[in-house]
């Protein structure tokens, strides 16, 4: 009888995808869905053919240089990549691959959601509720900002930028991009391209970022940058905090150079900068941007569909390395 490989799971999954897990492999599960330390992950993945980490684990240099030989590969439950050395893996002939696509909706929803909490201040009006400390209706008291119509910048046009410019087209805004590589006119359908990124920032009323977390757009929107926005700009991140310089953007939001910001993702979260937290002029979420029960299950049957190709020595549809 051949035995099933075995799989190091790093995180509580949904239900639906452990269960397709048990029938094609041999899994060690995380029950308590507690994150493990580097020293845990190096322990359970010893005699392991692969692992399946989310992005709340670091796969550094360090860490897949010592894994065990038996790991052929490395599917991440996420989109993102920025937690994995992919050169590493390569120089082990670990193959890396991710899960796109499949969140795109999802994660353009949350872009939206912040974009108009963030403009209709919407922290602020649930607490008057939730505090009982609503008193009378005014009208000039809490006013925000309209998004109807207004210019959307979009830094990073791949699927997701894609998908919150369609839905920011139901509020009739004007969309603006920057990307690496100019789209084609259908894809586009009318967004107006920016080659230069500080030309997209001077006409962004709302600038929402959807580019991944590199070396080159490290601190991405720093002090600089968030000078060339108009004044009373809302900004959006549900990409990777580390695109934003959280000092610049704080003082930003601190001055009313910008109007508010919305954000799902943050410099080393959970441990975010204490600061938003005291800002009024800020919407924020925690990191869940691809938190519905649909697309978790078709981010985890994506990443199962990698490592069964993988297994049966197939080539993944979203091999990175
Ligand atoms: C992703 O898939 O990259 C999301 O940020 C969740 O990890």
């Amino acid at each position: 009888m051949n035995e099933k490989p075995v799989v190091l799971v790093t995180r509580k999954l949904p239900d639906a995808v452990e269960e397709r897990l048990r029938r094609s492999f041999d899994p060690r599960l995380n029950a308590d869905d507690r994150v493990y330390t580097q020293g845990e992950l190096l322990e359970l993945a010893q005699g392991a053919d692969a692992i399946v980490p989310t992005h709340t684990e670091r796969l550094d240099a360090e860490l897949i240089r010592r894994l065990p030989d038996s790991i052929r590969a490395i599917c991440s439950f996420s989109v993102g990549f920025d937690h994995i050395d992919l050169q590493a893996a390569k120089a082990r002939g670990i193959i890396v691959t991710n899960t796109p696509d499949v969140l795109s909706d999802a994660t353009a929803e949350i872009a939206l959601l912040l974009m108009l909490g963030a403009a209709r201040r919407a922290h602020e009006g649930e607490q008057l509720i939730r505090t009982a400390t609503w008193l009378e209706w005014s009208p000039t008291y809490r006013l925000g900002i309209q998004v109807t119509g207004k210019r959307l910048g979009i830094i990073g046009m791949g699927r997701v930028g894609q998908v919150l410019a369609r839905r920011a087209r139901g509020f009739d805004m004007e969309i603006h991009y920057y990307n690496r590589q100019r789209l084609s006119p259908e894809l586009e359908a009318g967004a107006r391209y920016h080659e230069d990124l500080d030309e997209l920032l001077a006409v962004s009323q709302f600038l929402s970022i959807h580019c991944p977390a590199t070396a080159d757009t490290h601190h991405l929107l720093n002090a600089e940058r968030i000078a060339r926005l108009p004044d009373g700009a809302v900004v959006v991140n549900t990409a990777r905090g580390a695109v934003v310089d959280d000092d610049a953007l704080i003082a930003a939001l601190s001055s009313g150079k910008l109007f508010a910001a919305g954000l799902d993702v943050y410099n080393g979260e959970p441990n975010i900068d204490p600061r938003y937290r005291e800002l009024e002029n800020t919407f924020l979420l925690p990191h869940i941007g691809s938190a519905t029960r649909e697309t978790r299950d078709a981010m985890g049957f994506r990443a199962l569909d990698n490592l069964d190709a993988i297994m049966a020595g197939r080539e993944p549809a979203d091999r990175l390395v």
